[in-house]
């Protein structure tokens, strides 16, 4: 574990990366038995290198990538009166990117006059680094103590809640979607356990709605996304020593209707033999075949109370916007 402190007065912030040193060698075995699968996947945890954060940052300014600019919308509307009802001293935030949209919660934690500590969580040290430094320069006196390290089992190195305090948890950008359906119960499982009584949860979710507008969403004009899809591959060549030609795989981006999600795919368009020493393995990838990369299941306002209903929260709000694509919502734990 690295720690590292940037201070300015009293503006400060800390990093605890667990990425690289904690998590690397179950990362390769994950990797090895998904990429040698008889449906081979890689998980979308290995988007997020510099690059790859770049291109996303360039997806949520895209005109089809709706998502980014209605959870805004819906924050800034929002927070003033959630933040009202909980009280939160801290903010925690899961997957929490560049933490744009995260400065109208802050913002409303700071007129509320309780802004103390925000806890970035991330699989991307750099974005942290960024996020965390920018806004303990905008939030002075707010202790910023950011986390590298990944989601799906690592929520234990997030420091634990303050005696007295009261914590919001958010997890944004419809990131809950890119989760199989057990893991995303798992998931606000694991989010619930992270709060104490009369502590919150904050979600976005995407919604099910016109698959011509979810589609595009996925599948840009200018094709930022399919550069983004593709990155993953150089991400992981250098990440396991590997050696394959991104420009061997098209972007595909499809909706599947029985699990109403849609699904990012990378299809060879010639026989591809990938190399991983890091991993010892050969993958062959036959001219035409698909590499699955992500998935993104869109929800229902029914689906999302349940998630809850199992995670033992309540919720007490929803707020979707006005065509019903996107929607945020707050659960407390009792
Ligand atoms: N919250 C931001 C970013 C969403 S993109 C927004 O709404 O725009 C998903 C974010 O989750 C990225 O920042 C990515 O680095 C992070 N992420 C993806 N998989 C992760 C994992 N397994 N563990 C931790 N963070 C992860
Ligand atoms: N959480 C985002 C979503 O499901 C992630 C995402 C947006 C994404 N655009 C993407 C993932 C393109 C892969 C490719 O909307």
């Amino acid at each position: 574990m690295k720690a590292n402190h940037g201070e300015m007065g009293v503006r400060s912030w800390r990093l605890d990366c667990h990425v690289v040193a904690g998590d690397h060698d179950v990362a390769a075995g994950d990797l090895r038995r998904s990429l040698t699968a008889s449906t081979p996947t890689i998980s979308p945890r290995w988007f997020y290198d510099d690059a790859g954060c770049a291109l996303f940052e360039r997806i949520t300014n895209l005109p089809e990538y709706y998502q980014t600019r209605t959870e805004q919308r819906l924050l800034d509307a929002r927070m003033d009166a959630v933040v009202e009802a909980i009280r939160p001293t801290e903010l925690v935030e899961i997957g929490s990117g560049s933490a744009t949209k995260t400065r109208a919660i802050l913002g409303a934690m700071s007129r509320a006059g309780d802004l103390h500590r925000y806890i970035p969580f991330d699989i991307s040290p750099g974005a942290i680094t960024q996020s965390a430094s920018a806004l303990a320069v905008s939030y002075p006196g707010l202790r910023v103590h950011g986390v590298a390290g990944d989601f799906s089992r690592q929520l234990g190195k997030i420091p634990r809640r303050p005696a007295g305090g009261t914590r919001l948890v958010a997890f944004l950008g419809s990131t809950l979607g890119n989760l199989e359906p057990a893991q995303r119960r798992s998931m606000v499982r694991r989010l619930a356990r992270l709060l104490g009584p009369g502590d919150a949860l904050l979600m976005g979710t995407d919604l099910a709605h016109d698959t011509a507008v979810l589609v595009n969403a996925y599948n840009d004009a200018l094709g930022v996304t399919a550069e983004f899809n593709r990155n993953i591959i150089r991400h992981v060549n250098r990440a396991f020593g590997g050696d394959a030609d991104p420009d061997a795989f098209v972007h595909v981006a499809r909706w599947n209707t029985r699990a109403s999600r849609i699904e990012m795919h990378l299809r060879a368009s010639r026989a591809v033999d990938w190399n991983l020493l890091g991993l010892d393995i050969r993958v062959h990838v036959p001219e035409g075949r698909t590499i699955r990369t992500e998935i993104s299941c869109k929800f229902t306002s029914g689906e999302v109370a349940a998630l809850y209903a199992d995670a033992g929260l309540t919720p007490i709000s929803w707020d979707e916007d006005a065509l019903g694509r996107y929607a945020i919502s707050v659960a407390i734990k009792d």
